[in-house]
C-alpha cells in the first residue's frame, strides 16, 4: 500500500466559482481539468485504445524503445513527480529501468482513480516509495518527503498535456516545474507535433462518439456536483483544428435557449452559442524548444516516434 494520500483538492466552492466565472465569460469556457472525474477519467482511457487517437500509442512507442536512455539522463536516485499521472501505465515503463529511484509522487485531481492506481502501483514496485498526492497541479503542489533523499528530483508530465496551456500560461508552468525540481532537476514532457489537420480532425472525432460523450460528460458531472441543471441533450460535441493558432478546439454547442442554475445562480446561454471546453496545442520541435528556453530550462534531448507525431523532450533546470 502507498503511504496515506495527501489531499490537496480544492473543495466545491472553489470549483462553483470558477465555473460561474468561466460560464459569465464570452465566449463561455470551462476548465479542461473537470473533465476528470471518475466517469470522464474511464472515458479518456478508452480515447487512448480508440484507433483515431494516435498520441498515446505513438508515445508509448517511444517510451518502449527509449525508456533506458530517458534513465540515463535521469539518473540514480531520482525522486519522480508526476502530474495528472491517471493510471501510471507510462511511468511503468520508465520506472522499470531507472535505478534506485528515491520515490514516486503520482499527482492527479481524480482521487478514486488515484488511489487506485497508486495502490496498484506499490504493488507492482514493492521496493518503490510511492506517494500520491490529490491536486489541481496548476495551485502550488507540497512534495512529501521521502525516506531516501533524492540525488535530484524529475517532473514527468506526458500525455501531450501540456498543449492545454495557451504558449505563455505552458511557459509559466514548466517555469514553475524548473523551480519545483531546482537548478540541475529534469522535466519530461511529453508534447503532440502539429501535422495533417485531417489526421488531427479525426482524432478528436471519433466515430464511435467517445470523445464527444467526454466532451459532455463535463455536464453531467456539473449536474451532479454543483446542483446544476444543464439539459445535456441541448449541447453538441464540436471539434475542430484551428491551423492558425495550431491547436484543437473542443466546445459543446447549445442547440437551444436555456437558463440553467449553477450553484444557486441563473446563467442564459442562447442557441447557436457554444461553451469552450478545451484547447489541444500541437507544436514543432523548435517552436516547444523555444517555450522551454522562455522558461528557464535547457533543451539537453528530445525523442520522436518513427512516424513523427509526438515527441518527449527532456529538459533541464537553470533555475
Ligand atoms: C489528455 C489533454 C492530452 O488533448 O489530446 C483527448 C485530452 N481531449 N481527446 C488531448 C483529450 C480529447 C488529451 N490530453
Amino acid at each position: 500500500m502507498p503511504r496515506r494520500l495527501s489531499d490537496q483538492a480544492p473543495d466545491v466552492a472553489a470549483t462553483a466559482a470558477e465555473v460561474l466565472t468561466g460560464l459569465r465569460e464570452s465566449p463561455k469556457r470551462l476548465p479542461c481539468k473537470l473533465f476528470y472525474d471518475e466517469r470522464g477519467s474511464q472515458l479518456f482511457e478508452e480515447i487512448t485504445r480508440l484507433p483515431e487517437y494516435y498520441p498515446t500509442r505513438a508515445e508509448l512507442s517511444i517510451l518502449e524503445t527509449r525508456a533506458s536512455e530517458m534513465a540515463a539522463h535521469l539518473g540514480p536516485r531520482c525522486l519522480l513527480v508526476e502530474f495528472g499521472s491517471g493510471s501510471s501505465l507510462k511511468t511503468r515503463i520508465l520506472l522499470d529501468e531507472l535505478v534506485e529511484p528515491a520515490g514516486y509522487v503520482p499527482i492527479d485531481i481524480s482521487k478514486e482513480h488515484l488511489l487506485e492506481s497508486a495502490a496498484e502501483l506499490a504493488a507492482a514496485y514493492p521496493t518503490l516509495e510511492v506517494l500520491p498526492v490529490c491536486a489541481d497541479y496548476m495551485t502550488e503542489v507540497e512534495i512529501p518527503a521521502t525516506k531516501i533523499a533524492p540525488a535530484r528530483r524529475t517532473v514527468f508530465f506526458p500525455g501531450g498535456t501540456i498543449g492545454n496551456f495557451h504558449r505563455q500560461e505552458a511557459v509559466d508552468f514548466l517555469a514553475r516545474k524548473a523551480d519545483l525540481v531546482g537548478a540541475g532537476g529534469g522535466l519530461l514532457i511529453g508534447v503532440d507535433l502539429d501535422k495533417d489537420p485531417e489526421v488531427l480532425n479525426q482524432a478528436y472525432n471519433d466515430s464511435q462518439g467517445v470523445t464527444a460523450e467526454f466532451n459532455q460528460n463535463v455536464l453531467v458531472r456539473l449536474n451532479r456536483e454543483l446542483g446544476a441543471d444543464f439539459r445535456i441533450d441541448c449541447f453538441r460535441h464540436r471539434a475542430f483544428y484551428d491551423r492558425v493558432a495550431h491547436r484543437i478546439e473542443m466546445h459543446l454547442d447549445c442547440l437551444e435557449d436555456h437558463v440553467v442554475h449553477v450553484a444557486d445562480e441563473e446563467i442564459a446561454i442562447r442557441k447557436g452559442e457554444s461553451i469552450w471546453t478545451e484547447s489541444s496545442y500541437k507544436y514543432s520541435i523548435p517552436d516547444f524548444q523555444d517555450v522551454a528556453v522562455q522558461a528557464g530550462c535547457v533543451p539537453s534531448k528530445l525523442w520522436t516516434d518513427d512516424r513523427d507525431l509526438f515527441s518527449i523532450h527532456f529538459l533541464t533546470s537553470e533555475v
